[in-house]
């Protein structure tokens, strides 16, 4: 009939929108980039240890694998204080620099010895170390009601020390945490070390997520004495996480997945990349699971998690290029390079000095 109906109709396309289309799908791009890169800032201050900028294997295993059979408070009071402070992963700190007066007293015993501070430090260090060993050995030898308070006019206080925690003390360093008894024997009063190091922070009346983990009385510190069951993160968290990841990403990597699908790059390339974020985002999810039954699958987050974003991070610039033409194009270019500057800026005068300084302190610790 010779309609026009009859013509071949040109497939849509991206580039077909009219101009202020394109520019909402430009625009929501490049905040899902930014958002995208804010997430990963995000997952450092949570997870990484000082000195990295992303969590490694150690770190990945440690927050999703297996753990130790031990209860959280012991956990924390044992690991690392390189690790972030947070209940993922350590309260150590809250004996050393985290403790009120910390900085104070290191400066007074270092112009009384007459030594610098970092030699100070590491004196007060060497004494203080009872403090968690005297807890985490309260806790292993059964956290009993009756070893945890004292009375204040005791001689003596409940939990005797083991040896190897007792070696840690000498006469001529006062504490308000150990007495020596008649018989040579050291005692630790439990509840007061709790008390200083913290309840400052873990008080009834506290405002915020501490505020709801109170440890000032026995009954209470004994909710996080019980052995978590060998598993990483907790069965709600990770549920909760599985579905805000599988929810709220999902619907993300759905629409960047889509603007892809419609650009005009050849359909085996558009075929794979497209969905790719959502696929990978499933396979890293299983691993979160997989990875509490053997720590290895915590690989397989890694490696899924980087692909997710190799895919997003595809889908976003291949996209915009796609959107405009020539003159939009060399704006485009210009709107990354300018973006992938400002991040190499900010990494070289921002973040690796800051983890450079994270490194020293970290490695001054462990000397
Ligand atoms: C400077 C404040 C501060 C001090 C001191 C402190 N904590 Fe924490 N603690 C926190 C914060 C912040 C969290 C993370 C809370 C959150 O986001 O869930 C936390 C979390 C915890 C958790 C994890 C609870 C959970 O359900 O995840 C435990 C257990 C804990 N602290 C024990 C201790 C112990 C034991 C001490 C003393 C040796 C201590 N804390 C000292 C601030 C502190």
């Amino acid at each position: 009939m010779g309609s026009s109906l009859d013509l071949p109709r040109k497939p849509f396309a991206l580039r077909h929108l009219p101009t202020a289309a394109r520019m909402v799908v430009a625009t929501y791009l490049i905040s899902v980039g930014i958002g995208y890169f804010s997430a990963l800032v995000q997952l450092h201050f949570q997870h990484a240890s000082a000195g990295q900028f992303l969590p490694g294997p150690d770190e990945v295993k440690s927050a999703y694998g297996s753990r130790p059979n031990m209860g959280q408070l012991e956990r924390l009071v044992l690991a690392d204080e390189t690790r972030p402070f947070n209940g993922s992963g350590q309260m150590r700190e809250a004996f050393f620099r985290r403790a009120s007066g910390w900085r104070r007293e290191i400066r007074e015993l270092a112009k009384d010895k007459k030594v610098s501070e970092e030699e100070a430090e590491k004196m007060i260090r060497k004494q203080r170390v009872a403090e968690p060993d005297a807890l985490v050995a309260w806790i292993r030898s059964g956290a009993a009601k009756d070893t945890y308070k004292e009375s204040t006019e005791a001689k003596s206080y409940k939990f005797l020390l083991p040896d190897e925690v007792a070696a840690h003390l000498t006469d001529d360093a006062p504490s308000d945490f150990f007495k020596k008894n008649e018989d040579g024997k050291w005692t630790a009063n439990i509840a007061e070390i709790i008390d200083t190091r913290c309840v400052h922070c873990h008080k009834t009346g506290a405002r915020g997520a501490v505020g709801a983990i109170q440890l000032d009385e026995w009954e209470k510190v004994m909710d996080y004495i019980a052995p978590e069951g060998g598993s990483g993160m907790s069965l709600d968290k990770l549920a909760q996480s599985t579905h805000v990841h599988l929810l709220g990403f999902a619907m993300l990597y759905g629409l960047t997945g889509f603007i892809f699908a419609f650009t005009s790059y050849p359909a085996a390339i558009r075929a794979v990349i497209a969905p790719l974020p959502l696929v990978m985002q499933v396979l890293e999810i299983s691993c979160w699971w997989l990875a509490r039954a053997d720590a290895t699958f915590a690989l397989g987050i890694m490696a899924f998690g980087g692909l997710v974003a190799l895919g997003l991070g595809a889908q976003i610039v291949l996209s915009l290029f796609d959107l405009f033409d020539k003159k939009g194009k060399v704006m485009i270019a210009l709107l990354l390079i300018a973006g992938a500057a400002s991040v190499g800026v900010l990494y070289t005068q921002v973040i690796a000095p800051h983890l450079e300084q994270q490194k020293t302190s970290a490695a001054r610790l462990s000397s």
